[in-house]
C-alpha cells in the first residue's frame, strides 16, 4: 500500500539525535478537534494516557474538556494521581495480587478510580485488595467486540462477571470495549459498529439482571467517531494525540496532523543506502502488515527503513536519488508512536515559532 503524504514541519537546528520531537501546535489541534467532535455528539472523551505518558499533555486534554483519563497500568495511574489528575479508569483486567494489590489499595484511596474486569477471579482479587476501604471500588466489565484480546465473549458472560463482582462488594459502573480490530485497512467502520452493538447488548443484559449501567465506554483511534453512537457514553482514543504512520495509512488521521517524529542523523553511507542513528531503540520494530519498513521518511520519497539494529537503521534509497551526506538530520515518522514514547525520557517540544522545550515522559517504564 503506497504511503499517503505526511508533511512534517522543519526540525529545529542543533538536535541531539535520536530525539523524539513533538510539534506542540499540532498536539493542541488534535486535542481540541476530537474534544469538539465528541462534544458535538454529547459523548465524553477519556483519552488514553499510554500514548504520551506526559502529565503536561494529560493536563492539556483535561483543560480542553476530557472527562478524565484512561490508563493501561497501575503505574500510569500512580503517576497521574500524584500529579493531581485523579479521575482515572484503568482499562485493563488488573490481576490484583501481591504488590499490585497493595498499590491498588493505595491508589483507590487517593484517586477516583474505576478498574476493568472480565472474570470472577479478577473481581475477587480486586475486592480483596480494597476490603478495608470505606468506599466501594468501581469496576467496568470488559466485553470483546471483535478484537479477540480481553473481554467476555457474550452479554450473558458480562452478567456473570457483574454478579460475581457485585457479590464481592465492588460497584458496577458499566461496560467497556476496545475495537482493536479497527487496525485493518478499511476495518474501522465495522469495528465501530461492533463496539456499539456489543456494549449495548451487554448493557441491556446487565439492566435486565437489575444493574444500573452508567458507562458504555468504547474507542480506538481509527473508530473514535464511528463508535461514538447509540448509547455509548465515552470514547477512550489515545493515539489520536500524536498520530503515526499506521494511523495515516489506515486513513484514521491526516498526514498534516502527525505531531511526533523521531529526528535521526545519517551516520554512514553505502552505494544505495544510508544508515541513520535511529534503530530499534528509537523506532521500535513495530511493523504492521500494511506498511513497508520501520518508519516513513517524508523528506526522502521512496526510501525504505529496511533493517533495524539497536542503534542503526539501514535505509535503502531508490536508484538515481542523491545520497544524503553523513551528518544530515532527517525526520522519521514511526509506524506506531505509543511504544516509541516509552524509549525516551524527554520529548523535544517545538512550538510554531521554533522555540524548543524538553518535556518529561513522566510515566516512562511504568508498564505494570
Ligand atoms: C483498552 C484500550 N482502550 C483504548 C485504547 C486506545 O486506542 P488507540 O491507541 O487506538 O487510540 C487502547 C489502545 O491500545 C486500549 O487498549
Amino acid at each position: 500500500m503506497p504511503d499517503r503524504p505526511i508533511p512534517v514541519p522543519a526540525l529545529p537546528d542543533g538536535l541531539d539525535t535520536p530525539a523524539l520531537v513533538v510539534f506542540v501546535d499540532r498536539v493542541h489541534d488534535n486535542v481540541a478537534r476530537l474534544q469538539r467532535d465528541l462534544d458535538a455528539r454529547g459523548v465524553a472523551l477519556r483519552p488514553h494516557f499510554k500514548t504520551h505518558k506526559s502529565v503536561r499533555i494529560a493536563r492539556m486534554q483535561v483543560e480542553a474538556g476530557a472527562a478524565g483519563l484512561t490508563v493501561g497500568t497501575i503505574g500510569e495511574a500512580e503517576v497521574l494521581a500524584s500529579a493531581g489528575l485523579r479521575e482515572l479508569f484503568i482499562a485493563y483486567p488488573v490481576a490484583a495480587r501481591g504488590p499490585k494489590a497493595e498499590r491498588l489499595r493505595v491508589l483507590h484511596e487517593t484517586a477516583d478510580l474505576a478498574v476493568g474486569v472480565d472474570s470472577a477471579e479478577a473481581a475477587d482479587c480486586l475486592a480483596a485488595a480494597v476490603r478495608d476501604s470505606r468506599k466501594p471500588l468501581r469496576v467496568v466489565v470488559e466485553v470483546d467486540s471483535g478484537g479477540q484480546r480481553t473481554g467476555v465473549a457474550s452479554p450473558g458472560d458480562a452478567v456473570q462477571v457483574a454478579i460475581a463482582a457485585s457479590r464481592a462488594g465492588l460497584a458496577i459502573d458499566g461496560v467497556f470495549t476496545h475495537g482493536g480490530h479497527s487496525y485493518r485497512p478499511g476495518g474501522a467502520g465495522a469495528a465501530g459498529l461492533d463496539e456499539v452493538a456489543s456494549l449495548e447488548a451487554a448493557a441491556r443484559a446487565l439492566e435486565a439482571a437489575g444493574f444500573e449501567v452508567r458507562v458504555l465506554s468504547a474507542g480506538s483511534t481509527p473508530s473514535r467517531l464511528l463508535a461514538a453512537e447509540g448509547r455509548v457514553t465515552e470514547i477512550r482514543a489515545g493515539t489520536y494525540v500524536f498520530g503515526d504512520r499506521s494511523q495515516v495509512a489506515l486513513e484514521a488521521i491526516d498526514g498534516e496532523d502527525v505531531a511526533a517524529v523521531v529526528a535521526a542523523t545519517v551516520v554512514s553511507t553505502g552505494p544505495d543506502h544510508v544508515v541513520i542513528d535511529a534503530g530499534a531503540k528509537a523506532l521500535t520494530k513495530d511493523l504492521p502488515a500494511y506498511v513497508e519498513g520501520y518508519g516513513l521518511i517524508p523528506a526522502w520519497p521512496g526510501a525504505v527503513v529496511e533493517r533495524l539494529y539497536d542503534y542503526h537503521a539501514v535505509v535503502s534509497l531508490p536508484g538515481g536519488t542523491r545520497r544524503p551526506e553523513v551528518g544530515t538530520v532527517v525526520a522519521v515518522v514511526p509506524n506506531h508512536i505509543c511504544p516509541v514514547v516509552d524509549l525516551v525520557s524527554t520529548f523535544v517540544a517545538v512550538d510554531a515559532d521554533g522555540r524548543l522545550e524538553h518535556w518529561p515522559v513522566d510515566a516512562r517504564g511504568r508498564s505494570g
